[in-house]
């Protein structure tokens, strides 16, 4: 069966686009990442793609000035010459203008680290350790004009222990991230989501039976 031809849009490091090129080297995975494109001239996530044998491209948002819709129109145009179908935004630090959003509804996925609706925005992991969830995450979405909002597809969740940092914690949420990202993808690959009401539903999803209980127990 073909694959479904996958751009990664980055600004950074690319450790979310790693872990989807990972997952899509397999021949059984439904998706191919055709293209990695970055707003930022060295993002080092361009390097990882090109490692990897992936086409990459940069389009600077900083040539189109203000001007929001010529540089989306240009990331379109190199999405159309890669005959691109999804598109999965991957630490990507620009928003999107509703128009963009539209052309690629229900097809254009993000992670976000933080169990959505929680903690919309940037610095999630100090406000969740300022908060005192005793829960903590990531969650994958659809992309909707509203920023860090959409249809949610995938979340993972860890425990957040007292003694955590920004940085301990993080570090155990972005390996949830490198989970979910690749199982998100194959799921909206597969044709396996359907969105009602704003809300996704899963095809033959599988359930984890326990609950999730922080603290696990006292000794
Ligand atoms: C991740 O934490 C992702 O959830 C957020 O930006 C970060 C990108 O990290 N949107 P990386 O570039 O994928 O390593």
């Amino acid at each position: 069966m073909a694959r479904v031809r996958v751009a990664v849009l980055i600004s950074g490091r690319g450790s979310n686009m790693a872990a989807l090129i990972e997952a899509a080297r397999d021949p059984g995975f439904p998706a191919e990442i055709a293209l990695v494109l970055s707003n930022v001239p060295d993002a080092g996530g361009l390097a990882i793609a090109q490692a990897a044998g992936i086409k990459t491209g940069v389009v600077d948002h900083k040539a189109y000035g203000k001007d929001r819709g010529a540089f989306e129109q240009a990331l379109n145009a190199e999405f159309a010459k890669h005959a691109i179908e999804l598109v999965c935004l991957a630490g990507f630090m620009r928003l999107l203008t509703p128009w963009f959003v539209g052309q690629w509804h229900e097809r254009m996925l993000n992670i976000h680290p933080a169990l959505l609706p929680s903690f919309k925005g940037l610095d999630t992991h100090k406000r969740a350790l300022e908060t005192g969830v005793k829960l903590h995450g990531a969650t994958v979405h659809f992309v909707v004009p509203e920023m860090d909002s959409g249809p949610i597809i995938v979340q993972g969740a860890v425990a957040v222990d007292d003694d955590d940092t920004e940085a301990s914690l993080g570090a155990r949420v972005i390996q949830v991230e490198h989970c979910i990202y690749p199982l998100a993808l194959r799921l909206v690959a597969e044709g396996r989501v359907t969105v009602e009401n704003g809300r996704c539903r899963i095809a033959n999803a599988v359930l984890p039976q326990a609950p999730y209980i922080v603290p696990d127990r006292i000794p």
